[in-house]
């Protein structure tokens, strides 16, 4: 291996094998801790911000493209995980195809994914339950000094995540069940509502677009989610793709329960692409039925659902949707908080944090400080700083994540030929290509601005790595105890 610090597959399978996580979870826990993180703000608020102001009733189209891509993506993830089940998914991957530092950078940059995602999510569920109870705004809304809602969110969800995989699983299924069914109700009872009228043109004809005069698109700002681009035609349709796809962020999480999977090799597969499969149906559903009810110039880009219904007199499901959407972010919080818990457990393993983040609970078997220092992060970000803006973060975040992904299915099929794969990706190393080059075009679309953040906070990590990471590395180590035994590198 030389110099290159990557670790050996079967040393990280012998690891899982004798791990401290414990295996709790079947394929449908799997399928609902997926569905749990995936269905969130983006159903709820882009179907109808992007139909309104990117790609009118054709954003369905724009779900079945971003299904497409997050698809390829998922599939990678599958024969990744599936035949490497571990808890630091493409943090672990990249570890053993493109070496420590890679791996160092994309297990900061999921960490970053997933806190920011859970920080800008708290304030997101703060309003929502503010809006359904009447609480006041100034503890509850975007405007207060001090985020409550969104520090008792976060304190109540790190208890439950500390608890135990097997009390996470279960609420998270107990909530899924609720916004699962909110969306069913939408779809059986809006399919009665659809107008044939409100759906022609389906691809509205092409228009200058306000973005291109250096005009952000305000509810896209709203949105968080990147410049406005072409606005309708096929451009449109595609620029939208690249926004909704934020709706399908998340399904990477369910990687990183490896060793907490009783079937690892099995059931990782079901619950990736079940789960995104599931949330796929459900949002080209929705889109359908909400641009089929109201004509897609006159959708409310605040609540656009919810609107819909009480636009056709149906205001009682317009509060079932409130509710929907609280249960929804409530679970994607509780999954993140489990992710960064597992992600941080397995960097603190390999010395590249702190040991002690890389040890579990004697009784809870979680990794209870990791996600309790995470947790803490979280809440005094979201308590203080108005960061929604920042939901873009969490989108190049995972687009990244996913494309040093799709680039480790044929480096480890080079490297390892041998490695028994439960489930392969058809093609490699055709779809794996795709997959990176459609997750990159994505990443394309989002603004300068995000871009920017980002690497300052890859420019911040290498710093971190440099500083401590790379001395602390157990695989270095133990590099160098064998080099001093053998007189050669392991
Ligand atoms: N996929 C998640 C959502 O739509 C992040 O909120």
């Amino acid at each position: 291996m030389g110099k290159r610090r990557t670790l050996d597959v079967d040393d990280i399978l012998a690891r899982q094998e004798s791990g401290e996580l414990r295996r709790h979870l079947r394929g449908r826990d799997l399928i609902g801790f997926g569905v749990g993180v995936i269905i969130g703000t983006g159903i709820f608020t882009l179907a109808g911000v992007e139909a309104k102001t990117h790609a009118g009733p054709a954003v369905t189209l724009s779900f079945v493209i971003g299904a497409i891509v997050a698809g390829l993506a998922a599939v990678c993830y599958a024969e990744l995980a599936s035949s490497v089940p571990t808890a630091g998914s493409a943090y672990t991957y990249a570890f053993a195809t493109l070496g420590e530092p890679f791996a160092w950078i994309i297990g900061w940059d999921l960490l970053l994914e997933f806190a920011l995602g859970t920080a800008v999510v708290s304030r997101g569920w703060s309003g929502y339950l503010a809006n359904l109870l009447g609480l006041p705004s100034s503890w509850f809304g975007e405007e207060a000094t001090v985020n409550v809602g969104a520090v008792l969110i976060i304190a109540v969800l790190t208890v439950v995540a500390v608890a135990g995989i097997r009390e996470a699983a279960w609420a998270t299924n107990v909530l899924v069940i609720v916004k699962v069914s909110v969306c069913v109700l939408i779809l059986v009872v809006g399919v009665f509502f659809v107008r044939s009228a409100n759906l022609t043109p389906f691809i509205p004809p092409a228009q200058p677009a306000p973005g291109a005069s250096g005009v952000l698109h305000e509810p896209v700002v709203q949105a968080g989610l990147g410049l406005a681009q072409s606005v309708y035609g096929m451009a449109g349709v595609l620029s939208a793709a690249a926004i909704v796809f934020f709706a399908y962020t998340g399904f990477e999480a369910l990687a990183n329960l490896g060793e907490e999977t009783r079937n690892p090799q099995k059931d990782l597969r079901v619950g990736l692409l079940g789960a995104l499969g599931v949330c796929a149906l459900l949002y080209i559903g929705v889109s359908f039925v909400l641009t089929g009810m109201v004509p897609y110039t006159r959708i409310d880009t605040g609540a656009p659902l919810a609107s819909a219904f009480e636009s056709v007199g149906m205001h009682w499901i317009g509060a079932l949707i409130s509710l929907g959407a609280v249960t929804g972010l409530t679970s994607v919080m509780l999954v993140e908080l489990v992710t960064i818990g597992r992600i941080g457990f397995a960097m603190g393993r390999d010395g590249l944090l702190p040991g002690a983040l890389g040890r579990t609970h004697p009784r809870w078997g979680t990794p209870h400080l990791m996600t309790i220092g995470g947790a803490v992060l979280i809440a005094v970000l979201a308590a203080f700083v108005p960061i929604t803006e920042l939901s873009d973060m969490v989108s190049i975040g995972a687009l990244s994540a996913m494309i040093i992904v799709a680039v480790a299915v044929p480096v480890l099929r080079k490297r390892r030929p041998d490695l028994h794969r439960p489930f392969t990706v058809p093609f490699s190393p055709v779809v794996p290509l795709l997959a990176a080059l459609a997750c990159f075009y994505l990443t394309l679309n989002l603004s300068v601005l995000t871009w920017i953040r980002f690497a300052v906070w890859l420019v911040l990590g290498l710093v971190i790595y440099f500083a401590y990471g790379r001395r602390n590395s157990r695989l270095a180590e133990r590099i160098t105890a064998s080099t001093r035994r053998t007189g050669r590198p392991r």
